[in-house]
């Protein structure tokens, strides 16, 4: 058999990144930066949450971003959905696909969604029935997937049971993302959390999400395609963090994730000369240079 060498990005910077800005950027400037994507030919491009504004003001605007963006065929424009209000206002905007977000630690789930790990799942159900009802497809992020930035170290079991708990609640039906979110995991954690991830999911419909605050990411990618993965998400100009996980700093940046799979003959089908273009807005609009 020939070895698929297909492994499929979703760029999260509009929504991981932009969440995260201090400032407000007007819906203009987020639009511009989908648009730039857009023309990279992303297989998936997360684009906001449908989150309370109360808790993250940055992306209060989810509703006016998701109609001012250029749809291209090809790409699915995917968003957050904490509870039934929230896939309400994504399904009136046209999404995509709907992730729904919880975590392998109780302490972190607290603070993002201020509920208990079971609280969030609950609160899934509607989510679930209504992107069924839409024929939506579902993604599920566990978050704190190797550390969580209030208990410390997180065991793959832990990661395992929020799992299954997504498992459950969808049949099976859900794509399962895996959140470093503290950017601090080492190859090695990965594969023991891929190790036990994988006797409920195959290897390769896991998704990894990882951010970048130790500068191991792209060694944990490759370890990664090594175990069997061949989803990954990433971030334009390595936007990112989570307004609820002091000192993590951003996603791992598509621009290094591109060149890395490029070099080593992995395919995409994304255009990283567009994605450079796109990084170019991004920094613009943080003002910063993060050298993805
Ligand atoms: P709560 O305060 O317990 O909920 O928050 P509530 O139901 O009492 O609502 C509070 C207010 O928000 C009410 O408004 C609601 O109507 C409103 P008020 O009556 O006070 O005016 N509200 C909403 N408005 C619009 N859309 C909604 C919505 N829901 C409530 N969907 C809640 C609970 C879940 C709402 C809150 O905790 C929340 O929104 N959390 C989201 C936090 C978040 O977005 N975190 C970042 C994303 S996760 C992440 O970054 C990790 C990831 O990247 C993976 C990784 O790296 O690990 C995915
Ligand atoms: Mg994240």
């Amino acid at each position: 058999m020939i070895e698929s060498r297909l492994v499929r990005i979703t760029e999260v910077g509009p929504r991981d990144g932009l969440q995260n800005e201090s400032g407000i950027v007007p819906a203009t400037e987020k639009i511009a930066l989908v648009d730039a994507l857009g023309k990279a030919g992303f297989p998936e491009i997360e684009v906001t949450s449908f989150v309370s504004p109360r808790w993250v003001p940055q992306l209060a605007d989810a509703a006016e971003v998701m109609a001012g963006i250029e749809r291209r065929p090809g790409t699915v424009y995917s968003v957050l959905c904490p509870n039934e209000k929230g896939v309400e206002r994504a399904l009136a905007a046209d999404a995509g696909k709907i992730s729904i977000f919880t975590a392998a630690s109780e302490s972190f789930c607290q603070r993002n969604l201020n509920a208990t790990i079971e609280e969030s799942i609950e609160r899934f159900r509607p989510v679930v029935d209504a992107a069924r009802a839409a024929s939506l497809p579902l993604r599920g992020y566990v978050s704190c997937v190797v550390e969580c930035p209030y208990e410390g170290l997180i065991t793959p079991e832990q990661v395992g049971e929020t799992v299954r708990r997504l498992l459950a609640l969808t049949d099976g039906d859900i794509e399962i993302a895996l959140g470093e979110t503290l950017g601090v995991a080492d190859p090695d954690q990965i594969e023991q959390l891929l190790e036990e991830v994988e006797i409920d999911v195959p290897i390769s419909e896991i998704d990894l999400h990882l951010h970048d605050t130790r500068g191991r990411a792209l060694s944990c990618v490759a370890r990664a395609l090594e175990c069997g993965i061949r989803a990954f998400d990433s971030s334009c100009a390595g936007l990112g963090g989570c307004p609820y996980a002091p000192g993590a700093s951003g996603n791992l940046a598509t621009e290094a994730l591109l060149e890395f799979l490029h070099a080593n003959e992995w395919a995409t089908g994304v255009d990283r000369a567009a994605v450079l273009e796109a990084a170019a807005i991004a920094n613009r609009i943080t003002g910063r240079d993060s050298g993805g």
